[in-house]
């Protein structure tokens, strides 16, 4: 079967910058607060003028990927964009990115909705396609504008998220070199579906007036129920991929957790047993974007030269749903 590559990465971080200390002055909260119970100090948020949607995050963060892989928008044979935050709900998100990004060859363009989880649902969707040579290079996108389906006025949710969009394009390795997707693990639990939901403003309730002025339309958390679900399911995918794959945690290089809260990641690496300085962590500077935190970090810690050709990396997520997954590949 063809090896599958990860070829390039890239990255959007808007440029609006709201650190613990601006939040404090909206909500009763504090830096020091947010910093001890999340490990988070800002996050980016969008403009809403426009320039900065989801979708356009994606293309400046696919050009910056493409650049680096040395390939052209035609290239691309699949896009997959994972987002609870699309441009609209018609057309899907990764259309609109195919027009922006000028791609005539007419590709699958498909949004996915798997929350926190959506980036790892791609990258592993896409690998059995790329493993039977059904398609060629494919563009897996996490975009989320987050900061519009926060309640601005609930301390309880409204620190935890930011803006922001990670890429990676994936595709055959052509060269046969060693990277390649090693093993993969998908999976849901729909009977945790109400520890973080939006129930409002889909088909079943559309959003009304009353809504608007009760605020009940935005995204809302049981964050306690989510943190111990989270560290659990985090340890458990990590060993999944790992036994698949005929391998142990001595020959991880890089985890590459999604970035929810600094305490879930610390908690998962102990029950796991990695070294703490094997686990990439920016949820400092970025918060929970959601789909988008793991190609974040990941491109990171290529860009800074931690992640290097031929290291093994595990990707590990989780998100509402209750939605997870996780990736064992040899970069
Ligand atoms: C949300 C989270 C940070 C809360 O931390 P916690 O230690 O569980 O805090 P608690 O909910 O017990 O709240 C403790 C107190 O701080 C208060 N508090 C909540 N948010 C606060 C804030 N932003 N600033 C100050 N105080 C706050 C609470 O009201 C509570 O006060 P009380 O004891 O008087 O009722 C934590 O549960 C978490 O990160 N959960 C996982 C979230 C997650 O992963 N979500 C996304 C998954 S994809």
């Amino acid at each position: 079967m063809i090896k599958v590559k990860i070829k390039g990465t890239g990255i959007y971080a808007p440029k609006k910058v709201v650190t613990n200390f601006d939040l404090a002055e909206v909500v009763e909260t504090s830096d020091e607060w947010i910093y001890e119970r999340t490990g988070i100090k800002r996050r980016h948020i969008c403009s809403t003028e426009g320039g900065e949607w989801p979708s356009d995050m994606a293309y400046e963060a696919t050009q910056m990927a493409l650049k680096n892989a040395g390939l052209e928008a035609n290239d691309i044979d699949m896009i997959i964009f994972a987002s609870v935050t699309p441009d609209y709900k018609l057309p899907n998100t990764a259309c609109i990115l195919q027009q922006k990004l000028g791609i005539t060859n007419k590709c699958a363009a498909l949004d996915i909705a798997a929350a926190c989880s959506g980036f790892v649902y791609g990258i592993n969707m896409v690998t059995g396609l790329i493993k039977i040579g059904a398609i060629k290079n494919a563009l897996i996108v996490g975009s989320e504008m987050l900061s519009r389906e926060v309640n601005w006025e609930d301390r309880n949710s409204c620190i935890l998220f930011g803006d922001g969009c990670g890429v990676a394009i994936i595709g055959a390795n052509e060269n046969n070199d060693d990277s390649d997707i090693l093993s993969v693990h998908l999976g849901a639990d729909g009977s945790g579906k109400e520890f973080f939901d939006q129930p409002i403003g889909g088909a079943v309730e559309p959003i009304a007036e009353t809504h608007l002025k009760e605020k009940t339309h935005f995204m809302q958390m049981k964050g306690k129920e989510m943190f111990k679900v989270a560290t659990r399911t985090l340890a458990e995918n990590a060993k999944l991929v790992l036994e698949k794959a005929d391998k142990s945690l001595e020959d991880v290089d890089w985890l590459i957790p999604h970035q929810a809260n600094v305490r879930i990641i610390e908690t998962t690496g102990k029950l796991l047993g990695i070294d703490p300085e094997k686990v990439i962590i920016n949820i400092d500077e970025y918060a929970n974007t959601s789909a988008a935190t793991i190609p974040i970090a990941m491109h990171e810690a290529i860009t800074d030269g931690r992640i290097k050709r031929g290291q093994t990396l595990l990707l590990d997520a989780f998100g509402a749903g209750l939605t997870t997954g996780a990736t064992l590949l040899t970069y």
